[in-house]
């Protein structure tokens, strides 16, 4: 480590050329006692700020070589942000257009970033199928083929994204660690960092372990909406078949784990606090699924995790406490308004049954048998239409409430989608009761009015609002 600091550092002809070639860094508060060591591959010191950086570069550089890409041409793609910033910053450096397709759900940090390297965004929403046209994907591939001299950098699908990690991250964690690594964590988003690091190191002997989203696909989940960005692999209800990107393969990997959005969140929160690193929620998954890796693996081993981003582009979210707590993630600081109050988990009943939700393809009748007998006052979530063997139901999830009071009037058969009121209004478990309260007060938010409490992002209990003003245990 410091290797040029005798020389004062590199000196480059192009920004491109310092892509790559980012520092290990060991951790040591957060790391299990009796552990594996844990270094960390600072992928956010890419010139462009992530790991996507190399794979951009790779992939323009493979267009160019290969006629695809030819000069005055516009690069475009669809991307959660970090690729269209590695994308932006290489077409900058070397002369082309840009245009990025993004899901509505991406930060505002990272859409102006893409804005300030000169390219041009286009927003459509993100939880559509992919069958819709507004589909990020195939609203990307629709505008490369009406561009004249458009090309479709197509990270899914790009061999030349992998290969930038087989012949870069890889090797570079080999050579860094002098071959001492034993173990591999890396997300998956495209799968391009796992599959090609992955592989280089699996032939050398090292354990690959792929980090996943809880309810991603690719380690099994049931695809329902997360809140650490740009890995695992989401399903929109209604989308049909379940692809996954071309070049993920999934052998790489040894095996997955996963972990919940609290876990990694509350890992990230520690990597600022304890180790001064200010990562991305996708690196504190990384490290969450590492710090599990160390403690089995002991003292022999040496786990090396992939931390693809920095913090700053997330400040508005995984740094703010408010944020947090208003999701469930964090409870609220002693120092938050209404501090004495009890906490809306407090106030919750321990005995009420669990959730009760409703499909939102289910007929009026389906909804009158699951609550039998029936009290008109009863409200339930509805929820988007599922996938198999889901038990809890993120925020994003719920679609409406019905009351079973408004099915009156309403034939048997009728879906009770149609029927459904706005979603409601969200409060997290670990804020203080009259702090919520006031907030959904100075919201509009009516005394009947449906209130969703959620534990870690996800849905546990629905009240009218007025419940929160009701005097609870001290
Ligand atoms: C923050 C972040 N983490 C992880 C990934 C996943 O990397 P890969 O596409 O190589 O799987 C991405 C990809 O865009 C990312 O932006």
């Amino acid at each position: 480590m410091g290797a040029d600091a005798g020389s004062g550092g590199p000196v480059y002809d192009s920004v491109l050329d310092a892509v790559g070639a980012t520092p290990l860094v060991q951790l040591h508060r957060v790391v299990p006692a009796g552990g594996a060591p844990v270094w960390v591959k600072t992928e956010w010191a890419n010139p462009g700020g992530s790991v996507k950086d190399r794979a951009a570069l790779n992939m323009v550089l493979d267009a160019e070589r290969s006629g695809a890409l030819r000069p005055g041409g516009t690069i475009v793609e669809g991307t959660s942000g970090n690729t269209g910033i590695g994308l932006a910053m290489v077409a900058a450096a070397r002369g082309y257009r840009a245009v990025f397709v993004v899901p509505d759900r991406t930060t505002t940090e990272k859409i102006a970033l893409l804005r300030a390297y000169g390219a041009e965004v286009v927003p459509t929403p993100g939880l559509v199928p992919r069958e819709d046209p507004r589909h990020v994907q195939r609203l990307a591939a629709r505008i490369a083929a009406d561009t004249d001299g458009g090309w479709l950098a197509d990270q899914y699908a790009n061999p030349a994204n992998p290969a930038a990690h087989a012949t870069g991250t890889g090797p570079e964690i080999w050579a860094q660690t002098g071959g001492r690594i034993t173990h591999l964590v890396a997300g998956a988003g495209t799968g391009g960092t796992l599959t090609g690091a992955g592989s280089h190191l699996r032939s050398l002997g090292v354990q690959v372990v792929a980090a996943d989203p809880e309810s991603s696909r690719y380690g099994g989940g049931d695809g329902s909406p997360y809140y650490v960005e740009a890995v695992g692999h989401y399903l929109h209800p209604l989308t049909d078949s379940d692809d996954w990107p071309a070049v993920y393969d999934p052998a790489v990997a040894h095996r997955t784990e996963r972990v919940g959005d609290g876990e990694s969140l509350r890992t990230l929160r520690r990597l600022a606090r304890e180790e001064g690193l200010l990562v991305g929620g996708s690196a504190g998954l990384a490290v969450a699924a590492a710090l599990r890796v160390s403690a089995e693996a002991g003292p022999n081993g040496l786990v090396v995790a992939v931390l693809p981003d920095s913090g700053r582009i997330y400040l508005s979210k995984y740094f703010d406490d408010d944020w947090l707590t208003t999701l469930g993630f964090l409870d609220a600081g002693p120092g938050a308004a209404g501090g004495g109050d009890p906490l809306v988990r407090d106030v919750l009943e321990p005995d009420a049954p669990g959730l009760t939700v409703a499909p939102a393809t289910a007929t009026v009748a389906e909804l009158r048998e699951l609550l039998e007998p029936c009290d008109p006052l009863a409200t339930v979530p509805v929820v988007a239409p599922r996938r198999t063997g889901e038990t809890t139901w993120s925020a994003p999830d719920v679609l409406g409430t019905v009351s079973v009071g408004a099915l009156a009037g309403l034939s048997p058969g009728d879906r009770i989608g149609a029927h459904a009121g706005p979603p409601p209004v969200t409060v997290g478990h670990g804020e203080y009761r009259a702090a919520a309260d006031a907030r959904l007060d100075a919201a509009g938010v009516a005394p009947h009015d449906p209130v969703l409490v959620l534990v870690d992002g996800r849905a546990v209990a629905l009240r009218a609002r007025e419940w929160l003003s009701r005097p609870g245990p001290r």
